[in-house]
Order: structure tokens, then C-alpha cells, then sequence
């Protein structure tokens, strides 16, 4: 089964062909990043229109590179949320006509659910049951997942979720947009043992986060060291991603444990930081659990938002019989998520 993928959720316009739900034969990005760059974060209305422009050209190139005929084509998958609705109805028109005009069935997929399944676009896939950390732009949650379609929520962020505190201390540094990859690059020239900013595990036993406080930390040593604090931004920043990264790995490793699942996921956005990736590897790897991390080399980056993902999760509702209808909408926030 051939399955056209499509993802517009935020500030990626993004199609993809899969095989089998496995087998990625084309994944197109389209980033808006020089769009939103000026304004520090992403503009809603602007992403919209951008989708608006790039979608047809995204999905051609998808279809082009893929070798496949349009009449191979099976189903369309595509994200229905959360996310920024005026992006998400972009690319969900766009997918029921495509697929009313070619009378394919479609389904409409979360966006969650469909990083969880990008870890098995990779040669080594997790068996289930096993514990997903999601990090992204919007989400930090940890996951019991048991099926491609079946994921139970342990604990989630508070307040912040981990890429925005990137997003909102690069901010702050004046660094810039798109904080996170800034910071996981000008962190490795910094000494991240040289400042002590708070690490928040909340009830140490459970699940859920909060990243406000160290978001706030920051400031005060901004707001409290005069200009001495342009010199340590490498310091600076390698001690809060430290911070940020000690939490995320002893929940999830403690997740595993107490659902006894030996096989670890760590998947969106921030699964590309490097310092994430390593210490989550080296930690888990030390008490016996396997980690799964989708690949972030571009161009084949399946961490940050990309339509495999959505193609890969759909082929499991579909081959199960499940479809979407054609009045159904988008929604910006999961009820269980
Ligand atoms: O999954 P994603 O592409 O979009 C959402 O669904 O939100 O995640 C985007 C988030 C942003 O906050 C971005 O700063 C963060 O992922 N991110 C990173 C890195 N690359 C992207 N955070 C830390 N280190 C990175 N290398
Ligand atoms: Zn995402």
C-alpha cells in the first residue's frame, strides 16, 4: 500500500510517499524558517499563506521523486492537529481534494501519534511495548505505547514544553530564532558544569515536567550580571541545556522502568539535540535499555515535522479499514494529549 503523506501543522509544508508504512520512496520539507526569522517565533497568519503557496509544489515534488504514478497512489494521510488551525486547513483541504478528485480513501491523523510512529521509519524499530519522550516545539509527554495506534499518556509539561524553553532562551540571549538548533550548536563551545541552573523534576516518582522555572533562571542571571553575560553565552546556554536534558533523561529512564519496557523512544523537535541524543544513548544504554531515535541528517530529517511520519501512522488505520469523512475539521489541541 502507497501512501501520500501530508503535514502542515506549523511552520513546515511537508508531502511524502511511504511503502508499507515503512519505506519512505520521497520526504519533501518545505521550512518557513527565513519567513518567521525577523519575527523571532512563528507568525500564524504568515505560516498559513505560506502553506498556501508551497503546498502544491511540495506535494509534486513529493509524487516526482518518488518515481510513482499518481494512479499507484492508495490512500492520503494527513495531519488533522493540534497545531495552528489556519495551517492544519491548509494542507487538510488540500488532501480530501486530492483524494476526492482521485476517489482515494484519506484519514485525517494527530500529529503526536505520528512522531511516536517515526521511529519506525528506521532499520531498528522498537517492539511494543516500549516508552516514547516526545519533545517539541508544543509537547513534552511521555507515552506507554502499546500499538502504531495506541499510546498512553504517562505525564506531560506543565507549562512550557522543552523546544519552546530552547526557543524562549535563545530569545532572551538574543540568538534568535530557531532557538533550538542555535543553542545545540553554540553549546558545544560552552562548559555546561559552569553555571548551576535549577533542574525541576516535580514529584521525582512521576512524569510530568515543568520547564518555566529554568526559563526564568536564565533571566535572572541575564537580568543580575550586567554585560559580563555576553562573554558566557556558550556557558550559559551548555548549562541550561544540561539542566533541561538531566530531567528528560532520568523521567524517561524511570518510565521504562516502571513499565518494565526495555526499548526507549525519543522522538520530535528536540530529539535532534545532540547532547539529548548522546546522554540518552549513554544513560540508558549503561542500565540495558535500547534507545530508538529517528535520524536528523538532513535531508532526511525525521525528528523535527515531516509528512513520513503522518503517511506511516495513516497505513495502520487504513489497513484496518479506518477512514475519514469529508466533513470532518481540524483541531489545534488533543483532548489526551
Ligand atoms: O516537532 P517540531 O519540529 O515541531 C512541533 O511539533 O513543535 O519541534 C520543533 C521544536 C522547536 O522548539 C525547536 O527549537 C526544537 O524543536 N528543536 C531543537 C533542536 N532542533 C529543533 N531543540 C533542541 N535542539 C535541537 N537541535
Ligand atoms: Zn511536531
Amino acid at each position: 500500500m502507497i501512501i501520500l503523506g501530508i503535514e502542515t501543522s506549523c511552520d513546515e509544508t511537508a508531502a511524502s510517499l511511504v511503502s508499507e508504512g515503512t519505506k519512505i520512496l520521497s520526504s519533501v520539507i518545505s521550512s518557513q524558517i527565513g519567513v518567521h526569522h525577523p519575527y523571532g517565533g512563528v507568525v500564524p497568519e504568515l505560516a498559513s499563506r505560506k502553506h498556501i503557496e508551497a503546498i502544491d509544489y511540495v506535494v509534486n515534488d513529493a509524487i516526482n521523486q518518488s518515481g510513482i504514478s499518481l494512479n499507484r497512489i492508495d490512500a492520503v494521510a494527513v495531519t488533522q492537529g493540534p497545531g495552528l488551525v489556519g495551517s492544519l486547513l491548509v494542507g487538510f483541504c488540500f488532501a480530501k481534494g486530492f483524494a476526492y478528485a482521485l476517489d482515494l480513501p484519506w484519514i485525517g491523523i494527530n500529529h503526536l501519534e505520528g512522531h511516536i510512529n517515526s521511529v519506525f521509519l528506521t532499520d531498528t524499530p522498537p517492539p511494543f511495548p516500549f516508552v516514547a519522550l516526545l519533545v517539541s516545539g508544543g509537547h513534552t509527554s511521555i507515552y506507554h505505547v502499546k500499538s502504531h495506534t495506541e499510546s498512553v499518556l504517562m505525564g506531560q509539561t506543565r507549562d512550557d514544553a522543552a523546544g519552546e524553553a530552547f526557543d524562549k532562551v535563545s530569545k532572551m540571549l538574543g540568538l534568535g530564532y530557531p532557538g533550538g538548533v542555535i543553542i545545540d550548536r553554540l553549546a558545544k563551545q560552552g562548559n555546561c558544569q559552569s553555571i548551576r541552573f535549577p533542574r525541576s523534576y516535580l514529584d521525582k516518582s512521576a512524569f510530568d515536567f515543568s520547564f518555566s522555572g529554568i526559563k526564568t533562571s536564565v533571566n535572572r542571571y541575564i537580568q543580575t550580571h550586567g554585560d559580563i553575560y555576553k562573554e558566557q553565552v556558550p556557558d550559559i546556554v551548555a548549562s541550561f541545556q544540561e539542566a533541561v536534558v538531566d530531567v528528560l533523561t532520568y523521567k524517561i529512564i524511570n518510565a521504562a522502568k516502571k513499565k518494565e519496557c526495555r526499548h526507549i523512544a525519543l522522538v520530535g523537535g528536540v530529539a535532534a539535540n545532540s547532547r539529548l541524543r548522546a546522554r540518552l544513548m549513554q544513560d540508558a544504554s549503561a542500565e540495558g535499555f535500547h534507545v530508538h531515535i529517528p535520524p536528523h541528517i538532513p535531508p532526511m530529517d525525521l525528528c523535527g515535522d515531516n509528512a513520513a511520519m503522518i503517511a506511516a501512522t495513516g497505513y495502520h488505520y487504513l489497513i484496518k479499514g479506518i477512514t475519514s469523512d469529508i466533513n470532518q475539521d481540524v483541531y489545534s489541541r488533543s483532548i489526551n494529549s
